[in-house]
């Protein structure tokens, strides 16, 4: 059975930080408890429901490419049981699926996004200037297009409330020197075009991904936070792709249309949610994982 977390409560752990969906706390060592809770945003809003057993699925597709992806870059996953550092006390069925152990690494100030199709951010940009990033694109792409080939849009990492914007490359090198960036856009690419070919074998479009890198003790690059999840990610099937539209995505366009069927202003508190749209959620993201991942959750 999937376990339902909205908010996780950990006695004697210090709260490192609560995002819109994970709970991160401090581990002797150096270390973090990354918990992925059951909490659904939408319009960047938290909604009061949890969609069940939805913290344990991102958790777990985000350990599959982690593992999948590890001969390209190193990531920050100590690889310890996460029964073993819950508190007394503390169920760990309930945070056993949902839950890593990571190195605290240094994160670098940059969100490293990769994207193969031109959408969201990336499609407003090119309207209005014909570019991404400083990257001059070819004239007349619809969208949703694919472009030519993957590239690197980074943007920065806004203060909570703030939405992120997007930068140059020269902007990521004045931030965190030369060298770094170069490794950054090379690694983000690379990560990009190994999960963006194995998801088309399995009839998913990966649009475009967002990774966030840090630098252990030794100064060394390595992926942290989450890894190709549909929260940081865009996820199409591909048999509902064409150009012109904005291709529904794997999990959060239900949601979204039901909530543009309501009178709210999209600021919080947001709305309660039907039982059959928080079970129709969930069977999307159930959906993502065993078409990408192979694993179904019971
Ligand atoms: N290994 C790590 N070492 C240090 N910080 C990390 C590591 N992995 C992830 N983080 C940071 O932990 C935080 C995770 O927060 P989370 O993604 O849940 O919320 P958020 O980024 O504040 O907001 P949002 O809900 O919009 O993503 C991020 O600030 C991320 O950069
Ligand atoms: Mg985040």
């Amino acid at each position: 059975m999937p376990t339902t977390l909205h908010t996780s409560e950990l006695p004697g752990l210090e709260l490192l930080h609560r995002g819109k969906v994970r709970d991160v706390y401090v581990l002797p060592g150096n270390r973090l408890l990354m918990v992925a809770s059951d909490r659904l945003s939408a319009f960047d809003v938290v909604l009061p429901d949890p969609i069940p057993g939805k913290g344990e699925m991102l958790c777990q597709i985000s350990n599959f490419w982690f593992a999948k992806t590890a001969h390209l870059l190193p990531n920050h996953l100590t690889g310890e049981d996460v029964a073993a550092v819950l508190p007394d006390g503390v169920d760990p069925a309930l945070y056993a699926r949902r839950s890593v152990v990571t190195r605290r690494l240094k994160p670098l100030p940059v969100e490293a996004i990769a994207r193969g199709y031109l959408i969201g951010s990336g499609w407003k940009d090119y309207q209005r200037s014909g570019s991404l990033c400083g990257i001059r694109l070819p004239a007349g792409l619809q969208q949703a297009a694919r472009l030519p080939e993957p590239i690197f849009t980074p943007s920065t990492k806004a203060a909570v409330g703030d939405h992120d914007e997007n930068v140059s490359f020269d902007a990521v090198v004045r931030a965190i020197g030369g060298d770094l960036a170069e490794q950054v856009r090379v690694a983000t690419l690379q990560v990009y075009r190994f999960a963006a070919s194995l998801a088309a074998e399995r009839g998913i479009i990966i649009a475009d991904t967002k990774l966030e890198f840090g630098l252990d003790e030794a100064g060394q690059l390595q992926v942290m936070d989450e890894m190709l999840t549909p929260d940081s990610s865009r996820f199409w099937p591909a048999s509902e792709y064409r150009e012109g539209i904005s291709p529904p995505s794997y999990d959060k366009q239900f949601v979204r249309d039901y909530l543009e069927t309501l009178d709210w202003n999209k600021s919080a508190p947001g709305p309660r949610i039907p039982a059959e749209v928080i079970e129709g959620t969930r069977q999307r993201y159930a959906e993502a994982l065993k078409r990408l991942a192979g694993i179904e959750l019971d």
